[in-house]
Parts: structure tokens; C-alpha cells; sequence
């Protein structure tokens, strides 16, 4: 499988990069496009209108504002595209799913396969124990700004597929005792903490606790080769995790 990266100077390009030239999922490096390559050459291209390489499919960490001239160029070669980029306005999002009608569309703001199999435990966690008390505890390094993290609200949304009457706190700061519909979603900031994502689900019996634990952003790189080996041959379709892990 030969992988254009889009975003190849980008922090997750270059990890994709490696990854291909190690043949990570079958995969080889066939070239890298961004405005910030000093010199073209070598598989290497400041945008779109001059990449003339040979592909298999595309994986695009960049950003959201490309995303026209990505999926463009995809169609346009009738190639398999993996948006990894995040942050999309609506009218972009928009343009993924019309383009999913033409070529298949991987794109999930979460490229980690361990999220993905942890969200669909959650989810079967929480419909195997209906009564049962649950809370989201997610901790990550003194940097990050967003609170709660994008994937605790992931799990909170896989959680109420089986719960629909859950209400999703952030942070428990009141005085009183919860109520069986509390779905608490607590944020520690830490320091170099990569992430973790702990779900705990508790009968006053038993506690059943779900953990993922992130050591490295490589690891969003595999899942972003394991998703363009998936949609690889893929009929035209918008593709997601929860797809490949089924
Ligand atoms: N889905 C996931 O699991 C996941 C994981 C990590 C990062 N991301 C997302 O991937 C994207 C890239 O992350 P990063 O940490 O590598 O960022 P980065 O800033 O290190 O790299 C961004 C890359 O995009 C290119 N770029 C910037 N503006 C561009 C434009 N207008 N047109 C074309 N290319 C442009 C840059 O040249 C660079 O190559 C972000 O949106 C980030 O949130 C997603």
C-alpha cells in the first residue's frame, strides 16, 4: 500500500512517515504533501496541483482549511482518503460526507484503535449493568487546554447509546449525593501525562474498571495505517473506528 501523506512536516506526518518507511501495515512512503517542504523533489510536493505520484491512498494530518484541495485531488484520482485533521467547520464536514459518495472516506477525530475498543467495552459495560454507578476519569499533562478531553466526551457519547437517560457532568462540585442518572466526567492535569481514559463502573458489589493508557502519539499514527489498509478496496463510503473494529 502506498501512502501519500498530507501534512508530511506536521508532528503526525512525520510519524506516518517513519511508520511507512518501516512498512508498518504493509505500507511504503510514496510522497508527502505541505506548503512548509523547502524543496520539492523526492516525492515531495508544496501542495496538490503539482503531486504527480504514484498511490494507493491518502492520509491527511494537516489542516482543516485543506481540506477542499485534499478531497479534490482524491476524487480527482478516484484515491481513498484517511482525515485525520480535526477541527472541521460545518460546511467542511459537509464536503467529507459528499465526498464518501465517491471514494471511501476513513475519518474519525480519534485514530487510536485502544479508544475505539475501549468505547465499544463502555458502551457494553454499561448496557450489561443498567443501575449501575459510572464515572469518566481522564488525566492528562499540565499543557492541555480543553477540559474535558475530546475522547471523554467520546466515551460519554458511546456510554449513552446504551444509556440514553444518563446527564453528563463535568466535574462534580456541589455538595449532595449523585443521582443514579450521573454520569460524573472528572479532568486531572498532571505533568507529562500523554493520556489516560479510565472508566469506572461500579454495582456497590463490584467494580469493573476499563483503562486506556496512551504512551506515545505514534500510536494514532498505526491507527491511521491500519484505517487506510482497511479502506483500501473499500466500496465509496464514509468509514469510522467503530467500523474497523467490528
Ligand atoms: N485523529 C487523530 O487521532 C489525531 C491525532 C493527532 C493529531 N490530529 C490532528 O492532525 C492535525 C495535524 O496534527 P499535527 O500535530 O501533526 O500538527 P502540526 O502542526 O505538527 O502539522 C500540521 C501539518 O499540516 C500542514 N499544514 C498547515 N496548514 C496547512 C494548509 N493550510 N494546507 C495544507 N497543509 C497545511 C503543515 O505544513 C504540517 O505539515 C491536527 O488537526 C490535529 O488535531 C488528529
Amino acid at each position: 500500500m502506498r501512502v501519500l501523506v498530507h501534512g508530511i512536516t506536521g508532528h503526525m506526518g512525520q510519524i506516518i512517515a517513519s511508520l511507512a518507511k518501516e512498512g508498518f501495515a504493509d505500507s511504503t512512503l510514496a510522497g508527502g504533501v505541505s506548503p512548509d517542504v523547502e524543496t520539492e523533489g523526492n516525492g515531495l510536493f508544496r501542495s496538490f496541483d503539482s503531486c504527480d505520484v504514484q498511490a494507493d491512498v491518502v492520509v491527511d494530518f494537516s489542516f482543516h482549511t485543506a481540506t477542499k484541495a485534499l478531497l479534490d485531488y482524491c476524487i480527482s484520482r478516484n484515491l481513498p482518503v484517511v482525515v485525520a485533521t480535526t477541527g472541521h467547520t460545518a460546511e467542511e464536514k459537509v464536503a467529507i460526507v459528499s465526498a464518501s459518495e465517491r471514494i471511501p472516506v476513513f475519518y474519525s477525530a480519534n485514530m487510536s484503535v485502544g479508544v475505539a475498543v475501549l468505547a465499544d467495552l463502555a458502551k457494553r459495560t454499561a448496557a450489561s449493568f443498567p443501575n449501575a454507578d459510572i464515572e469518566i476519569v481522564e488525566t492528562h499533562h499540565n499543557r492541555k487546554v480543553d477540559v474535558p478531553s475530546g475522547t471523554a466526551l467520546m466515551l460519554a457519547d458511546s456510554i449513552k447509546e446504551a444509556r440514553p437517560e444518563a446527564v453528563f457532568n463535568i466535574g462534580r462540585h456541589e455538595n449532595g449525593r449523585r443521582k443514579p442518572e450521573e454520569v460524573d466526567i472528572l479532568s486531572l492535569r498532571i505533568g507529562n501525562v500523554v493520556g489516560i481514559h479510565e472508566i469506572l463502573v461500579s454495582t456497590g458489589n463490584e467494580t469493573i474498571t476499563l483503562k486506556h493508557e496512551a504512551h506515545s502519539r505514534a500510536l494514532f499514527g498505526e491507527g491511521a495505517l491500519r484505517a487506510a489498509s482497511f479502506i483500501c478496496g473499500k466500496a465509496p463510503g464514509l468509514y469510522n473506528m467503530k467500523d474497523m473494529i467490528k
